[in-house]
């Protein structure tokens, strides 16, 4: 039998959730967080408003990860290029986002959640690394959703942050060939299973230098909505249009390669008739 739904009785998030198969959840979602500043811009608001929303938005959808046990998610939440964003954007991003992570150290820590980082982010500014580094540190032991938040992040930067540490290796333990999973292990978060499905908000059909190498058999989802807001319902349809996928990974589905094999006999009769 199912278990309890999580979410409010009559909700439409009860509702998506009571079409979900809660034991074929994908392992792992990442989500482009995009549309904050248009968000903004169609309410006559400063830009910083939208990132406002932004982290309410983001809040609402961790708290609903954990909740419905998904094991990893995976949040675009600053990139290499968004240093060329206006000065005092940057600044406000980074107070965001120090911010962020004071306000829900406590709430990680109640509910299990582990947070960690991937990119570049010990080039941050010096206060926001410490403050996420003492987040990542004391969650470091939780069993519950794994959290991870690109900052300071490209995809391409991580694979030479890659293939540097593979030649230092080589350096020092000789190493000398290297195959995909030496590749993927070298990753910032190389243990954690590829996302299963991708979502980006704000209707961009773009992979912005995301988790290139990762997301190479991924389902991806675009919505128009902006990310602030994007809330639990919107996430549950992701998942459930996710579960109506069929992933073949290159090769056939289990109902092609039977009616294949059935028209390769028939044809094979006829043939040889
Ligand atoms: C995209 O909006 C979002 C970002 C640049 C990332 C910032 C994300 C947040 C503030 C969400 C909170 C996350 C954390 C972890 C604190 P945009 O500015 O690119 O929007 P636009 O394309 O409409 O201009």
């Amino acid at each position: 039998m199912k278990a309890k739904n999580p979410f409010k009785t009559g909700s439409p998030a009860a509702a998506l959730w009571a079409e979900i198969d809660p034991a074929a959840l994908p392992r792992h979602v990442a989500i482009i967080m995009d549309g904050n500043g248009r968000w903004a811009r169609r309410r006559h608001q400063p830009r910083m408003a939208g990132h406002r929303g932004g982290v309410r938005a983001t809040r609402e959808i961790v708290e609903s990860c954990a909740r419905i046990g998904l094991p990893v998610l995976t949040l675009y939440a600053f990139s290499l290029d968004n240093w060329k964003r206006p000065r005092a954007e940057v600044d406000f991003l980074m107070r965001l986002l120090r911010q962020y992570v004071r306000r829900e150290l406590d709430y990680m820590r109640r509910n299990n959640v582990r947070l960690r980082v991937i990119g570049r982010w010990q080039e941050l500014p010096a206060g926001v690394a410490a403050d996420v580094a003492r987040a990542v540190e004391e969650t470091s032991a939780n069993t519950g959703l794994q959290l991870v938040v690109a900052l300071n992040y490209s995809a391409r930067a991580e694979l030479v942050d890659a293939v540097q540490r593979l030649l230092e290796e080589s350096r020092s333990n000789g190493l000398t060939r290297v195959d995909e999973a030496t590749l993927a292990a070298h990753l910032y978060a190389g243990d954690l299973p590829d996302p299963d499905l991708l979502i980006r908000t704000s209707g961009e059909m773009r992979l912005s230098n995301f988790l290139l190498w990762q997301l190479a058999y991924t389902e991806i989802w675009v919505t128009e909505t902006l990310w602030p807001d994007f809330s639990t319902r919107h996430l549950l349809q992701a998942i459930l249009d996710f579960q109506q996928r069929e992933r073949r990974y290159g090769g056939l589905s289990p109902e092609e390669a039977r009616a294949e094999r059935k028209a390769r006999a028939l044809g094979g009769a006829l043939l040889h008739r």
